[in-house]
């Protein structure tokens, strides 16, 4: 780990050329994750910044943000976004979907998913990758739109390579502790 980044130095991240594709942005964003994290031992900074970088950089957000995994449920992590539900069990909804199958979920239509639960009136659209170490769910990353069908396959594959970027580089025994 390397200590030694000045406090200020916060990477930046390039402008987009004008007409780039989704591939594009996910490759600068995946790039932008990684240099925001390298070097930086805390979990809760680095979780903050990371979903500050993924709001910044995919549109028609209305919410992103982690939930980890306490004990037997999730608990809310670090977001952007309104207020939203704190716990969830797992196996419920999209998020403890997802936790339970270690499967990403892709949800172009949060009304016809049984059992979604609705922290944010605005949602029409979600995508949650969960965050599998060891084995082991340690969390998921939740991605809300409010556009239908605001994600696809490529949402999906780009994510999960950021989220497996991220399992190596995050002190997840501290960010799951209870
Ligand atoms: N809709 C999620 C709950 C979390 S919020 O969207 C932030 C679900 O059904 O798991």
């Amino acid at each position: 780990m390397n200590y030694d980044r000045p406090v200020h130095d916060i990477p930046t991240l390039e402008p987009l050329a004008i007409g780039a594709s989704k591939n594009d942005r996910y490759i600068a964003l995946r790039r932008y994750v990684q240099q925001l994290v390298d070097g930086e031992p805390d979990w809760l900074a680095n979780l903050a910044n990371v979903a500050a970088a993924i709001n910044d950089r995919v549109p028609g957000l209305n919410w992103v943000g982690f939930y980890l995994m306490r004990g037997s449920e999730l608990v809310l992590g670090p977001f952007q976004g309104r207020p939203a539900c704190v716990r969830i069990a797992v196996g419920r909804g999209v998020c403890g979907t997802a936790a339970a199958s270690q499967v990403s979920q892709v949800v172009p239509d949060v009304t016809a998913f049984p059992g979604h639960i609705a922290c944010d009136a605005r949602s029409r659209s979600e995508i949650v990758i969960p965050i599998v170490v060891d084995g082991r769910t340690v969390g998921v990353l939740d991605l809300d739109s409010d556009r239908l069908a605001n994600f696809d396959i490529e949402d999906r594959r780009a994510l999960e390579t950021i989220v497996n970027d991220l399992e190596p580089r995050i002190d997840w025994s501290a960010a799951t502790r209870v």
